[in-house]
């Protein structure tokens, strides 16, 4: 099964991705993930990165296309995959479009969770992340047992650089000026399915497998 999530910032894309890696064992794409890697570990990706991210904006294309073409094509993709973060505008999921029917291996679903900015903005705000396993939490609706340490290895949790309000603010619009057209985009390949994203994190992914198994 290959995948793209939509959503906004904080719409619980990575963490729906998550569950979907153990159930149909197929790998997550995380460009945000991807790049904030390369930013910690100070490679001359992340330093070109570094800025746009902290600002709220997009990483230019050409950056984040080549880092997907590469990833995709990769063994572990062969029986599928999930996009979360990508494509983030037109031109991205056109030039996926390109790659994948070049590759004869078309996308099956995109995937739209759809939350209201009042809740999205508790949600990042709120975000805390395991430094070690990267299990993901929240302040305010689903806190560690011990503050700042990860439940499941005991690591330690951080906040996201562009997790702060003003960082946010941008995000969003960002987000409503060149993401929110995909969804358009999917919708006239017939290929996207909308969940709303409120409720609980388990809610919410009975929803997605429902709409991916076409219940
Ligand atoms: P990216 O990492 O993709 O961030 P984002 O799109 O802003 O989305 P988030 O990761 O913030 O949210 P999410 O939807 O994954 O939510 P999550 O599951 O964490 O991108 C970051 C930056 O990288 C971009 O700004 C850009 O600069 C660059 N970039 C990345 N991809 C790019 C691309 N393709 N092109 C160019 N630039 C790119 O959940 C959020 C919180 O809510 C968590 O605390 C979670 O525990 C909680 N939560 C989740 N679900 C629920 C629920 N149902 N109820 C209560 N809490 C919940
Ligand atoms: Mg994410």
């Amino acid at each position: 099964m290959r995948l793209v999530f939509l959503g906004a910032p904080g719409a619980g894309k990575g963490t729906q991705a998550k569950k979907l890696v153990d159930k149909y064992k197929i790998p997550q794409i995380s460009t945000g993930d991807i790049l904030r890697a390369a930013v910690a570990a100070g490679t001359p990706l992340g330093k070109e990165a570094k800025s746009y991210m902290n600002k709220g904006e997009l990483v230019p294309d050409s950056v984040v296309i080549g880092l997907v073409k590469e990833r995709i094509a990769q063994d572990d993709c062969k029986k599928g995959y999930i996009l979360d973060g990508f494509p983030r505008n037109t031109a991205q999921a056109e030039v996926l479009d390109n790659v994948l029917s070049e590759m004869k291996a078309p996308l099956d679903a995109a995937v739209d969770v759809d939350v209201d900015k009042d809740i999205l903005m508790k949600r990042l705000t709120g975000r805390r992340t395991c430094k070690k396993c990267q299990q993901m939490y929240n302040i305010f609706f689903s806190p560690p047992k011990k503050e700042g340490m990860c439940d499941k290895c005991s690591g330690e949790l951080f906040q996201r650089d562009d997790d702060k309000e003003e960082t946010i603010k941008r995000r969003l619009d960002v987000y409503d000026a060149q993401t929110l057209p995909l969804i358009e985009y999917y919708k006239k390949k017939g290929i996207l399915k909308s969940v709303k994203g409120t409720g609980s994190i388990d809610e919410i992914f009975n929803k997605v497998c429902s709409v991916l198994e076409g219940k």
